[in-house]
């Protein structure tokens, strides 16, 4: 069973008087175990395909299906339920919660996750630790560097141990020193037996990928 596909996905936005098509019959599915990189110019309707495949928004077309559950057009509940259980996703803005520090952030998403039905894997602890976050797990998110902010909210889309782990330009503004930091913790922490799906601009993120799509204009194209 794949842990993530998706087939004829569309998605159009209203602007102004008109229709952007920032998706168009885009399919997708990962083996057990795979890592996708998803590139492509900006606009080409990257962070879009990641909404869709996380669940946040629902395609005008086509599906998501989630080890063995359709994702896409279920209740708002019933999507987040789906996703707290078997989905880790780190947008273009982290989303950790300001107020809490990076250990409770992590905690959090943990809790979800269990509580989702999911859940499993190294505690919070430990996690941060793999991720060499030890030193700043009381800290709040404001007071971490770029560096630090894209471990700290991969931390969180790893809690709990996600089947799926999905994450727009995880070294987006960080060094090229910090971003070799970055992807071999990907690579020890990601599913082992789920998906992960990487949207980058960088070539060293989609080197290190078992297969890379690109997308122009809302299509998937040939390399
Ligand atoms: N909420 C929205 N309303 C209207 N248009 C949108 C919306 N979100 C995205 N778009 C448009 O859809 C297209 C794809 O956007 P998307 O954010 O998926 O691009 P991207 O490949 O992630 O770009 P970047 O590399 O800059 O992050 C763009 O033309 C964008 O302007
Ligand atoms: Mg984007």
């Amino acid at each position: 069973m794949s842990p993530l596909s998706a087939a004829g996905l569309h998605r159009f936005y209203r602007r102004g008087g008109s229709e952007v098509a920032a998706l168009l019959d885009v399919g997708l599915a990962c083996a057990p175990g795979e890592t996708v990189a998803v590139t492509g110019p900006s606009g080409s309707g990257k962070s879009t395909l990641l909404a869709l495949l996380a669940g946040l928004d629902n395609p005008d077309g086509g599906n998501v299906q989630v080890c063995g559950e359709q994702l896409s057009h279920r209740s708002a509940r019933d999507g987040a339920r789906l996703r707290a259980r078997h989905i880790g996703v780190l947008t273009q803005s982290s989303g950790l919660l300001e107020h809490l520090s990076v250990l409770q952030n992590v905690r959090l998403a943990a809790s979800l996750r269990r509580r989702a039905g999911g859940g499993g894997g190294p505690g919070a602890d430990e996690l941060l630790d793999r991720l060499g976050m030890s030193a700043v797990r009381r800290s709040r998110p404001a007071s971490l560097s770029g560096g630090e902010t894209a471990r700290a909210g991969l931390a969180v889309a790893l809690a709990g141990n996600p089947d799926v782990l999905l994450a727009d330009e995880p070294t987006a503004e960080i060094s090229s020193a910090e971003e070799r930091d970055v992807l071999d913790l990907l690579q020890q922490c990601r599913p082992t037996h789920g998906a992960t799906v990487l949207i980058t601009h960088s070539d060293v993120v989609a080197s290190r990928a078992d297969r890379v799509l690109h997308l122009r204009d809302g299509r998937l194209v040939p390399g």
